[in-house]
C-alpha cells in the first residue's frame, strides 16, 4: 500500500538523498557491478511512501523553477519525454522519465539498477535471445522469445541487471506515466547495449553505421522523392555495404517510407543478402503492424480501448492476453471483453471509417467470436451448423473458413489467435 504524500520538495530531497545513500552503500561493496542493482532495488524501495500521482505533478512543477540540475546524461532526451537527471555522483545516476505515448522498445542494459513506477501504469514483458548466426557484436540474428509479462502499477520496482541477462520492455499506459531510475553509469562488459526487434533480430541502436554512414539518408531520399534511378542507387549501396549498414538504411527507410515504397526497396537490398531476407522480413512486417496500431491507439480516448491496443502491440499470444486481461478484469471471460471491444472497434461501414481499420459486420463478428473461443475453422463451421441451418452453413463453409484465416493472418488480430508465442 502506497501513502499519498503531497510534499514535492519531500521527494526532491528524498530521492537525491537516496542516490547519494546508494552510492555511499555501494561503496561497501567496493562499487562491484554485481552488486549495484540489489542496492538500487533496496534503495528505491524505501522511497514507496513518497510516491502518488500529486507528488509526481508536484515533482515535475518544482523541477521547473529553481532546482539547481546536475549534469543531465540525456540532455536531448533521446530516452524519455522529457529524460532527467535528478541526482547524480561520479559512479550513479537518479533519472526521472516521463512518457506520453507508449512504444515497444526492447532493450537490455549497459548499466545495472532498478527502476520504480512514480505514477501511472505499464505493461512489463522481459524476454530472451536465442542467438542463432552472428554478423558482429552490434548484429545478431536469432529468435526473441517472451519470458513473461505482467502490468506494473505506481509503487512497483524491478531489478536492472546488465546485460543480456534482463532483457525488458516497457508499455506505458497512461499520459502521462513517470518512471525513477537509479542506475551505475556504465557496467563494465555491458557494452554495446542491444536493442531487440520481434521476432529475430538483435541490434546495436549506437554502432557507427546508425550514426555515421549518410549514403543511406540519400538512398531513402530517392526512394522518398520517387526518383526513377531510386532502385539502382539502393542497388549500388547495398553492393557496397556490410550486413550490418543494409540492415541499417532497412531501418531508417521503415521509419521514413510507406510500406510499398520500402518494400519496394528490401527487395533490392536483400537481392545479394538472404540472411537478412530471412531474419528480416518477419521483423519489419511486425514493425509496420506495430506503427499501425500505435497511430490509431493515439486517436482511442477510451482507457479499456486503449489497454486492449496496447495488448495487440505488445502481447505475443492468446494465452498471455487472456492472463492479463484476468488480472484486471477479474469478473470477465476474455473472449467476450474482446468480443465487446472489437464490435465497437470495428465497427463503421468502411474499414477507413473504423477505429481499428477493419469493418466487421454481424455476421463477420459471428464468425470472429466463435473462433477466439474455439480457435480452429473446422469447429467455427460445425458451432455455425448447431446454431443455423447446417446444409446453408455447409455449402458456405470455404467462404467462412476463409474467413478464419484472415483473422489469424490479419496483423490486426494476429495475437488472438497466436496460441504459442
Ligand atoms: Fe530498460
Amino acid at each position: 500500500m502506497v501513502a499519498e504524500h503531497s510534499n514535492s520538495v519531500g521527494i526532491l530531497k528524498k530521492l537525491r538523498q537516496a542516490a547519494v545513500e546508494a552510492d555511499c552503500a555501494w561503496r561497501q561493496h567496493d562499487y562491484d557491478d554485481g552488486s549495484f542493482a540489489g542496492i538500487a532495488e533496496n534503495a528505491l524501495g524505501h522511497l514507496l511512501p513518497y510516491f502518488s500521482d500529486d507528488a509526481a505533478k508536484e515533482l515535475m512543477r518544482s523541477l521547473v523553477v529553481g532546482f539547481p540540475f546536475p549534469q543531465q546524461f540525456d540532455p536531448k532526451s533521446e530516452f524519455g519525454e522529457p529524460a532527467i537527471t535528478v541526482a547524480r555522483t561520479d559512479r550513479l545516476l537518479l533519472d526521472v522519465y516521463a512518457w506520453l505515448d507508449g512504444a515497444p522498445n526492447i532493450h537490455q542494459h549497459g548499466f545495472d539498477g532498478a527502476f520504480a513506477v512514480l505514477s501511472g501504469s505499464s505493461l512489463h514483458t522481459t524476454f530472451a535471445f536465442k542467438e542463432r548466426e552472428r554478423c558482429s557484436q552490434h548484429l545478431q540474428f536469432g529468435s526473441l522469445e517472451t519470458i513473461g509479462s505482467e502490468l506494473l502499477r505506481r509503487g512497483d520496482v524491478r531489478r536492472i541487471d546488465s546485460g543480456a541477462q534482463f532483457i525488458h520492455s516497457l508499455f506505458h499506459l497512461e499520459r502521462p506515466s513517470l518512471t525513477v531510475v537509479l542506475r551505475s553509469i556504465t557496467a563494465v562488459g555491458a557494452q554495446p547495449q542491444l536493442s531487440y526487434l520481434q521476432p529475430s533480430i538483435a541490434y546495436d541502436p549506437n554502432s557507427p553505421p546508425e550514426k555515421l554512414d549518410k549514403r543511406r539518408e540519400i538512398v531513402v531520399l530517392a526512394y522518398s522523392a520517387g526518383w526513377p534511378e531510386a532502385d539502382e542507387l539502393a542497388h549500388r549501396y547495398s553492393a557496397e555495404a556490410d550486413t550490418s549498414s543494409r540492415f541499417t538504411l532497412l531501418r531508417r527507410a521503415q521509419h521514413a517510407l510507406p510500406p510499398d515504397c520500402f518494400w519496394q526497396l528490401f527487395d533490392v537490398v536483400i537481392a545479394s543478402d538472404k540472411r537478412l531476407e530471412r531474419y528480416g522480413r518477419p521483423v519489419f512486417e511486425e514493425l509496420f503492424r506495430q506503427d499501425n496500431l500505435l497511430l490509431r491507439r493515439k486517436d482511442i480516448v477510451e482507457s479499456d480501448h486503449r489497454f486492449f491496443l496496447a495488448l495487440l502491440i505488445n502481447a505475443t499470444s492468446w494465452s498471455d492476453i487472456q492472463a492479463h486481461l484476468k488480472r484486471l478484469f477479474p469478473d470477465a471471460e476474455p473472449a467476450q471483453l474482446i468480443s465487446n471491444w472489437v464490435s465497437i472497434l470495428a465497427s463503421g461501414p468502411t474499414p477507413k471509417a473504423s477505429p481499428l481499420g477493419v469493418a466487421l459486420d454481424a455476421n463477420a463478428m459471428r464468425v470472429f467470436d466463435i473462433m477466439l473461443k474455439h480457435r480452429r475453422p473446422d469447429a467455427v463451421v460445425e458451432q455455425l451448423k448447431v446454431e443455423y441451418n447446417s446444409n446453408d452453413v455447409e455449402r458456405q463453409a470455404p467462404a467462412i473458413a476463409e474467413l478464419c484465416v484472415s483473422f489469424q493472418n490479419s496483423p490486426v488480430f494476429a495475437p488472438l489467435f497466436r496460441d504459442v508465442a
